[in-house]
């Protein structure tokens, strides 16, 4: 069960990945559901990085088509329901099954705009214990350049605890 009241998180970003990936490991040890998991991390990154993280949420792979994401649990403004593998910075980094980091959205060829505040963004792939791709992380940012090799370090870490389960 979680703490009502959280320790706060260290200044340093690093350390505050590396905090926030334990705290997210212990609130869903046991926990077998997907929704449960993503969310709670949806939740507790958006609320470890307000500034800098306007959309917060995963894309999962549509188990009946094999080839398209379907938008999961997220934090932030109302995002596309649908994205196929290849399209947008979602879709390239599903059919990649890398971490995708962009500096300007706008300059990134076929992206999405959701969110036309969005300048910035951060797509890291989950995959599950298989090593099938199971969902994509997504964040937004509304800062251009907002996210360097110590997300991507962060949100890979974060993303490898989500799927201990399956
Ligand atoms: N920016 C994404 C689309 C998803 S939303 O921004 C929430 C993309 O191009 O993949």
């Amino acid at each position: 069960m979680a703490e009502a009241v959280r320790a706060p998180l260290p200044e340093d970003k690093a350390e505050r990945y590396a905090a926030l990936r334990a705290e997210i490991a212990a609130v869903i040890a046991g926990e077998p559901s997907r929704t449960a998991r993503y969310a709670t991390a949806a939740s507790l990154l958006a609320g470890a990085f307000p500034g800098r993280f306007f959309w917060t949420g995963f894309y999962l792979v549509d188990e009946t088509k094999g080839n398209e994401l379907v938008v999961g649990p997220y934090q932030g403004s109302l995002g596309c329901l649908r994205i196929p593998f290849g399209k947008g910075v979602c879709g390239v980094a599903a059919a990649r099954r890398e971490t995708i980091v962009v500096p300007d959205v706008h300059a990134f060829p076929g992206h999405i705009a959701c969110d036309s505040r969005s300048n910035s963004e951060i797509v890291t792939p989950v995959f599950d214990r298989t090593g099938a791709l199971a969902a994509v992380l997504d964040v937004d940012s509304t800062g251009f350049n907002a996210f360097d090799g110590i997300d991507r370090a962060g949100l890979e870490a974060i993303c490898g605890e989500l799927l201990t389960l399956d």
